[in-house]
Formats: structure tokens, C-alpha cells, sequence
């Protein structure tokens, strides 16, 4: 059970603390932030609203820890992620629990999430033992004028104190596909959690204490983003902000300051669908991709376009696959769960309205209980209806008819979003064109997008962000390189 066992000292009464400093605290703010149940749209759990001047010694704290840190050998950093792995991995269960209750991730989902995050964290310390463990040395004489005379070396360095802010879709799995990165880089962390997933995120941090980092090498601060949100991205002693979520990327990236930004902030990702795919295929991919954990992932499925040709067939196998999901809650591990909260399912009915109003065909009945929102897939949609462009973030799913692949092509390039997208054809040829014209930074040939295998480079266009993530480009990201140039009085080459 979440805050009991080994997870009791992170719990005070009914509030969990914030971590900072190697310590679980309260704030001095005495005040709470409630977490929401999706399903019950009750208060589940409440978290510190901590103050901004928490947030100052937090920094300050991980300041001073990273100049140890990046003195503590790789292959010592490598050990302490591989224990926090295996500790995170053998604790699925109680985090697990939380993420059913704080974002209603079906039950097996939750695990697989967790197990998932165990993964990431030991394949980022092997990763890091073999890419930090190289540099490069260059010799002066391959530029014109010059002779050998200069060795140059070069090496990567920690960038010092890597605030994380992760979304609430996946808290814990990308909170440490930025913690394990940066601290096997040499850097500290800082942890803001989002509101739903911040007690998953403090389980999660747990597990890091007790694998035994060093004091204020990892911390967690929770609280309302109007208290401590722009303060923490904007704060003077934060060196790099890697962050996934929506629109309020944006703003970061224009408040914070000359440091490097890492950001995923979403997508419309496109499923082109050819005349010669195999539709069994395709349908089986549209319904995972499309409304898997109820359409809240950034590489979900959000629009099909496919030839008029097949698009008949194709809609009745998605239909008959959409009326086999199971709705209900996430302890029943059900397909579709509620959405994260009340104004993300208006949010979502106020597409499908003006989809009914502009005169798509619904494919099943529109239905929703509180913040319950049974699948639908919306066909004859056009680029008149939002849902044609904009991010339900949510089980609702339009398709398009197109009579030409350009067609597709174009509806894909004109979205704001250029995240993933997919192409089903048995063409690969054709697939290989499709592909290099879809603007996106990742095209999946004849399977839905996704992020993982988490050490794959995952990447947006356009709005959809800024820099690659997965493993290797993350911890790259984290790091600068730093050159030391020997220079020889005389020429020197070596000889054979
Ligand atoms: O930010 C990416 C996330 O929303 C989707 O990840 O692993 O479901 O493709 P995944």
C-alpha cells in the first residue's frame, strides 16, 4: 500500500512531504495541495505546497551536492542508479497503486509502467559507463595552415542542476528519463512532479533515497505551479530544464533563461493508410494507438487519413475492435479509464460537439459519466471541425477520407504538432517516400507511433518540442563538452 512500509517516513497524518536535502519535510507554507481521483472525483491524496523559498535551498542544496557528485566516479554513479532500479522495480506494486488512483492507469498499465521506468534507469547506467566514457582527441594538421602542433581533447562535463518537470501521463516513467540521464551525467536533480502523478513521483523518489544517493543530489518539491512554477523555471541556479507536457512549454522556453531546453510538448500524430495495407493490421494499431490508456499519450494515434478506396472496410474493423474495449475503472484494468480530470472531458466533449455540428458520422454513440468518456471514432471528418486538428487527449478518434496520399501528406504538414506519425503499406518503397515527406520527428512504417524502446532517439517538430530525448540523446543533452588543447612547441607526428 502507497505511504506504508519502507514508503511510511515519506507521509505525515494525510500529507505526503516533499523530499529535499536528502530528508522527507514539511513545508513551512502548512499548507496542501489535493490530488483528484479520476474515477471517484474525490480528494485521493494531498501533497506540500511548498514555498519559493523552499525552492531556494532546494537549489542551493543541489548545487553543492553536483560538485561532489561530478567528482564521484562513472562506474560508482552506475552502481547507485542500478541499486535504485532494482528497488523501483521491486516496489512496482505500491507505486503502481498510486498511479491506478492519481491519473486512473488501467492496473497492468501501471505496473508495466514502473517495471518500464526500472529498465530505463539501468540501461541509462550502462549507456552512460560506455558514452561518457569516451572523448574525442583531434590534431591540428587536418585544417588548412596548420601543422600538428595542437592536441585537442575533449570530454563531457556535467551541466550542474537539471530541473525535471514531467507530465502526468506517464509520471514516473518520464520523470526518470530525465532523473537517470542527468545524474549519471553528473548532475543533480531537481524534481517538480506534476499535481496528478506527484505521489507515484515521491514513491519513485523513494527509491533513490533508500539505493543511497548522496544528500541533495535528488529532490522533489511539490506545490501549485502559480507559487513555485515560474520561480523554479526561471530560477538563476537551474543550468537545464527538460520538460514534457503541454502548452506551458511554451512559455517556459520564452521566460527561461540562456540554458539548454529539452521539451516535448505533443502531437497529432497521423495514421496514412494506403489502398495495398494489410487493414487487419492497421485496425489492430489504430485501436492501440488511438485509445490506449484512453487516448492520453503524446504518440497516440489522433487522426487517420486514409484512401477512400479501403476506408470503409478499415472503419468497420476499427468499430468492431472499438466495441470490444472494456470501459470502467483502472482497478479493473479496464481499456478506457476516466480522463485525468473534469475540464480535460470538457475539454474533449466540446471537440466532439462541434464535430456533431459540422456533420461527422459518429461510429458509436457519444457517452460520457462524469469523467468517463466511452471510445468513439468520428468518420467523414474535415479540416473545417477542431478535431481535425486540435489534441483531444482523449478515446476519440476522427479519420479522414483522402483520395490521394499528397492529401495526406499535406494534412499531416499542416499541423502546429510534429511529433510522430505512421504509414501502413505494404509498399516500402512508397513507405520510405511517405516517410521523409511527413514533417515529424519519427515515422513508424506499418505499426502506430511510440516512444519506446526508450533508448530510441523520440523527438518533435514544430511545436511538438525542442531536442531529442531517449537514453543516449538525453544524456548528451545533459552534458557540454569541455576541450583541453595540448600545444607542442615543434611539429609532431606520429610516426609508424
Ligand atoms: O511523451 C510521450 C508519451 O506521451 C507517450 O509515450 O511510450 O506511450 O509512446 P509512449
Amino acid at each position: 500500500m502507497p505511504g506504508t512500509g519502507v514508503f511510511a517516513e515519506i507521509i505525515e497524518g494525510d500529507v505526503y512531504k516533499y523530499y529535499s536535502d536528502g530528508e522527507w519535510k514539511r513545508s513551512s507554507s502548512g499548507k496542501s495541495v489535493a490530488i483528484v481521483n479520476p474515477t471517484t472525483r474525490k480528494t485521493q491524496y494531498k501533497v506540500q505546497a511548498c514555498t519559493q523559498e523552499e525552492v531556494n535551498k532546494t537549489i542551493e542544496i543541489a548545487k553543492f551536492a553536483q560538485k561532489s557528485w561530478a567528482k564521484t566516479p562513472l562506474w560508482k554513479r552506475a552502481e547507485l542508479l542500478h541499486k535504485a532500479a532494482a528497488i523501483l522495480k521491486e516496489h512496482k506494486a505500491p507505486i503502481a497503486e498510486c498511479l491506478v488512483k492519481e491519473i486512473a492507469k488501467p492496473a497492468k498499465d501501471a505496473v508495466t509502467e514502473v517495471v518500464r521506468s526500472g529498465d530505463l534507469v539501468s540501461y541509462c547506467a550502462e549507456e552512460g559507463v560506455r558514452i561518457l566514457g569516451e572523448g574525442k582527441f583531434l590534431m591540428s594538421d587536418s585544417f588548412p595552415g596548420n601543422e600538428r602542433t595542437k592536441y585537442c581533447l575533449t570530454s563531457k562535463i556535467p551541466l550542474g542542476v537539471v530541473l525535471a518537470i514531467p507530465p502526468f501521463n506517464y509520471p514516473v516513467n518520464l520523470a526518470v528519463s530525465k532523473i537517470a540521464p542527468a545524474l549519471i551525467a553528473g548532475n543533480s536533480l531537481v524534481l517538480k512532479p506534476p499535481t496528478q502523478g506527484a505521489v507515484s513521483c515521491l514513491h519513485m523518489v523513494h527509491c533513490f533515497h533508500l539505493a543511497g544517493f548522496p544528500k541533495g543530489l535528488i529532490s522533489c518539491v511539490t506545490g501549485k505551479g502559480s507559487e513555485i512554477g515560474d520561480f523554479l523555471t526561471m530560477h538563476p541556479g537551474v543550468n537545464c530544464i527538460s520538460f514534457t507536457g503541454g502548452d506551458t512549454g511554451v512559455a517556459i522556453s520564452k521566460k527561461a533563461g540562456m540554458i539548454p531546453l529539452q521539451m516535448e510538448l505533443g502531437g497529432k500524430d497521423a495514421c496514412i493508410v494506403l489502398e495495398d495495407a494489410d487493414l487487419d493490421l492497421v485496425a489492430a494499431n489504430i485501436v492501440k494507438g488511438g485509445f490506449s490508456y484512453s487516448g492520453q499519450r503524446c504518440t497516440a494515434v489522433k487522426v487517420v487519413l486514409v484512401m477512400e478506396a479501403v476506408a470503409d472496410t478499415l472503419v468497420e474493423k476499427v468499430k468492431a475492435k472499438v466495441a470490444k474495449l472494456t470501459v470502467g475503472a483502472p482497478e479493473d484494468d479496464c481499456d478506457i479509464t476516466p480522463v485525468v480530470s473534469e475540464s480535460s472531458a470538457n475539454y474533449i466533449e466540446g471537440l466532439v460537439m462541434d464535430a456533431k455540428q459540422k456533420g461527422a458520422t459518429f461510429c458509436q454513440e457519444y457517452k460520457r459519466d462524469g469523467n468517463l468518456i466511452w471510445p468513439l471514432l468520428l468518420d467523414n471528418v474535415r479540416s473545417d471541425m477542431r478535431i481535425a486538428w486540435e489534441e483531444p487527449f482523449g478515446p476519440v478518434l476522427p479519420v479522414i477520407r483522402i483520395t490521394s496520399v499528397e492529401e495526406g501528406i499535406h494534412h499531416c504538414n499542416a499541423s502546429n504538432f510534429g511529433l510522430q506519425g505512421c504509414v501502413f503499406t505494404r509498399d516500402i518503397n512508397k513507405a520510405m517516400l511517405i516517410s521523409d515527406a511527413m514533417e515529424t520527428g519519427t515515422v513508424q512504417i506499418n505499426s502506430a507511433p511510440a516512444r519506446g524502446p526508450d533508448h530510441f532517439p523520440f523527438q518533435g517538430l514544430k511545436d511538438s518540442g525542442i531536442g531529442s530525448q531517449g537514453i543516449t540523446n538525453s544524456i548528451n543533452m545533459m552534458t557540454k563538452i569541455k576541450s583541453t588543447v595540448v600545444n607542442l612547441p615543434t611539429p609532431s607526428y606520429t610516426m609508424g
